[in-house]
């Protein structure tokens, strides 16, 4: 019997049915995003994530009583690069993707995954594209930069009041898009007296930003919105201050991390953030906390939770088809409900979650707090 089985192997093999990982007996399964440079910290976050989801399925014996394996790509956020890894990915036989981290990356190595049928679940990535390009095999856990941006506008207009606004961004896919959809939302309060005094973009990489900070303050605004990264936004809060610009800033989901504090210092204090709800008061989230914090300490790791999520789905959708063809996999992620470690998911028609609450924290005490819930 076992004899038939290795022999069904090796013919599936020659016949291109199944990868050298599948037929060694093992099931591979991708993982990609800014592994080095000044984004890391975000993508050792997610690997941190999935290597716990795969910890946990191999400790209970793998899935298709195979062991999983991760391979990681390290995308440097770079659209060309990101291209580069997912080709590695498919040529290296995997399964399925849990990545990219950023939209930049996401949005081109999603077209190397449509093309060989295999399903990527992004823990991260936030721009409307990614799953407004219509690929069946492309899923986010995350939410995405319209709901974002709303939340943010709606935020500045109801709560904050304000009436004048400068908005800074990274020129990014992400960065970019995220600013826009803030603009956007933020036109529908404009019988209010809400203008955008200042707009414009910076460099990624760069790190002097005195001078577009003093054309900020030039036009008096009451409040800084900046889509980007934490790299810059540490940046951008520090040299703000020092320029005499006082009004608050205001992020996303790029900057949310303690990377942005440790960069920004006494300057992030006051600094307000759109993000989903603190997964410390999520019932669901504790065993992944507790488990999480046991091996990696009580750094916040936002995105951690996204990318043990995703694994958790991927696998779960594998184990579901009961095979590993990209089509069944895809088919058994638009069937699947699960209940993860961040919320229930399930995915709409273009793959993205249905539920993802945006809300905004605050920096406060050095530390990112929970501040303002929309009403729905
Ligand atoms: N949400 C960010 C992006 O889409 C990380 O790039």
């Amino acid at each position: 019997m076992l004899h038939m089985a290795r022999l069904f192997v090796l013919f599936a093999f020659l016949l291109g049915m199944v990868s050298d990982a599948y037929a060694a007996g093992e099931i591979l399964i991708g993982l990609a995003g800014p592994m080095t440079g000044d984004q890391s910290k975000l993508g050792g976050d997610i690997e941190r994530g999935a290597r716990l989801a795969i910890e946990e399925w191999n400790a209970k014996g793998g899935v298709l009583k195979k062991k999983i394996r991760l391979l990681v790509g390290d995308d440097q956020h770079d659209p060309k690069q990101a291209v580069s890894v997912a080709n590695k990915m498919v040529n290296q036989g995997i399964i399925g993707m849990v990545g990219h981290f950023n939209s930049s990356a996401s949005i081109p190595a999603s077209s190397v995954y449509h093309r060989a049928g295999i399903p990527m679940i992004t823990p991260a990535s936030t721009n409307p594209k990614l799953t407004d390009q219509g690929f069946k095999n492309v899923f986010r856990v995350c939410g995405r930069d319209d709901q974002q941006g709303r939340v943010a506008a709606d935020f500045a207009a109801k709560k904050l009041r304000v009436k004048k606004v400068a908005i800074l961004h990274d020129k990014t896919t992400y960065g970019q898009g995220l600013a826009d959809e803030f603009k956007k939302n933020l036109s529908r309060y404009a019988s209010s007296g809400i203008s955008v005094v200042y707009e414009g973009g910076l460099t990624q990489g760069e790190r002097d930003f005195r001078g577009i900070l003093i054309a900020v303050k030039a036009k008096a605004p009451e409040l800084l919105y900046f889509g980007g990264i934490f790299p810059e936004g540490g940046l951008l809060a520090r040299q703000a201050k020092e320029v005499g610009l006082t009004a608050p800033m205001m992020s996303g989901d790029g900057v949310i991390d303690p990377k942005f504090i440790e960069i920004a210092g006494a300057a992030a204090e006051g600094t307000y953030l759109t993000f989903t709800p603190d997964p410390e008061v999520l019932p669901q989230a504790k065993r992944f906390l507790t488990q999480y914090k046991a091996k990696h300490g009580n750094e916040l790791a936002p995105y951690a939770i996204y990318a043990y999520d995703a694994t958790n789905v991927l696998l779960t959708a594998i184990a579901g088809a009961r095979q590993t063809k990209g089509d069944a996999v895809v088919g058994a992620l638009r069937n699947l409900k699960y209940d993860g470690a961040s919320g229930h998911i399930e995915f709409d028609q273009k793959g993205d979650v249905k539920e993802s609450p945006y809300i905004v924290w605050i920096t406060k005490g050095g530390k990112f707090e929970t501040f303002w819930t929309p009403t729905p």
